[in-house]
């Protein structure tokens, strides 16, 4: 009986000793948990301030919080990479999701008819060259030009405080950029969220190539959006469509004909103030590109992969950035080595030194659609 009793009790002694010992390590972690989320939130609050984020509820802020935490992880498993060799971190995208950022700034459409043509083209220079799928390495080996330098040591960044990491391994020096080519070279603009790259970067292009000539008028991108009829405005367009514009009637000024990131019609006045005067098809191979480079910046179409959404710095080398996804107009205005120097559309606040990037050479399809102009 006693022997009863007392193994009774002493299993009772147990069990409450062992839900004790769990509500203290629950407590524990917790409160480790709690003082986490709490450096999250207030992380996200900086993030807000910085990027002038407002939310119109308390579940859409939260929704947000929750997108922000997971982009974090992202960007931690980006920085950790070693064979990447450029820098990611929080920046004005990091309360998008992924299809948020697709859906908002990738809005490049190739011509329906240069569509097949493109892509037999495509399957032809892999057949050619038999290389990696997901690579494109240029058509006609025009890497000879430059040599190709090996890689650059990565430092690998583990931490994603914020502010993010600002070191990482340089880009090479630059043997044509079009900022010291244009003792004027004008401020990046911003799309917002309206697909409206194609005319961004063919604006963008003919801005660079004026400035040269000391010109700085900003031009009108909306005029683009309103009358490119071959366009889809707001959900991509095509650069020759655009071009056609620019031709005739030409560009009238961004004060008088201001951007509104959204469709608009295209208004029967305007004064013209700048015409393009021709454009010419560069595309094939890195070493037409380089040719033409230093004459005219030069209007592109890639693929922006995912990987752009949180590049901050140094040389962007995606793992995966298939020649064939092209998504995205954007304007190159250097070469550096092995790396491209692109100037992009969404705002100063993205990218590196306001607003551009620099993607290894060969990769995301850059050079398979690409234009120089004559102003
Ligand atoms: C803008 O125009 C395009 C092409 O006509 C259309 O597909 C899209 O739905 C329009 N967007 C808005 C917000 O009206």
């Amino acid at each position: 009986m006693t022997s009863y009793a007392s193994s009774l009790f002493f299993w009772r002694f147990v069990f409450a000793t062992a839900v004790l010992i769990c509500l203290f390590k629950d407590v524990e972690v917790q409160s480790q948990n709690a003082a986490a989320e709490l450096a999250l939130m207030q992380q996200f609050e900086q993030f807000m301030v910085e990027h002038e984020k407002v939310y119109d509820s308390l579940a859409e802020k939260m929704r947000r919080f929750e997108i922000f935490k997971d982009n974090l992880k992202k960007i931690e498993e980006l920085n950790a990479d070693p064979e990447q060799t450029a820098i990611f971190g929080v920046n004005v995208m990091a309360d998008l999701t992924r299809e948020e950022f697709r859906a908002t700034y990738l809005s490049y459409r190739m011509p329906e008819d240069a569509r097949e043509n493109f892509l037999t083209r495509l399957k032809l220079d892999h057949e050619e060259e038999e290389e990696d799928e997901e690579e494109w390495e240029g058509r006609e080996g025009g890497f000879g030009l430059l040599e190709r330098n090996k890689k650059t040591t990565t430092t690998t960044t583990t931490t994603t405080t914020y502010p993010p990491p600002t070191k990482g391994p340089p880009p090479q020096a630059c043997t044509i950029d079009w900022r010291k080519i244009s003792p004027k070279y004008p401020s990046v603009d911003n799309q917002g969220k309206c697909g409206s790259c194609w005319a961004f970067s063919s604006v963008g292009a003919f801005e660079v190539l004026l400035s040269k000539s000391g010109k700085t008028e900003k031009l009108s991108k909306q005029e683009l959006v309103d009358c490119t009829k071959e366009s889809d405005m707001c959900e991509g367009g095509e650069f020759e469509a655009a071009f056609k514009v620019m031709q005739d009637p030409g560009l009238t000024s961004e004060k008088e004909y201001p951007y509104k990131a959204a469709n608009g019609t295209c208004k029967s006045k305007f004064t013209v103030i700048e015409k393009l005067k021709s454009y010419k098809d560069v595309s094939g191979s890195d070493s037409k590109l380089i040719a033409a480079l230093p004459t005219s910046p030069l209007v592109i179409a890639m693929n922006a992969n995912d990987d752009f959404q949180w590049y901050i710095g140094g040389v962007l080398n995606p793992k995966s950035c298939p020649a064939d996804g092209l998504n995205h107009g954007v304007v190159i205005i250097g070469l550096c080595g092995d790396s491209w120097l692109i100037r992009n559309s969404w705002g100063t606040k993205w990218g590196t030194e306001k607003g551009h990037i620099y993607i290894k050479r060969g990769k995301c399809g850059i050079g398979l659609w690409a234009y120089s102009f004559k102003a």
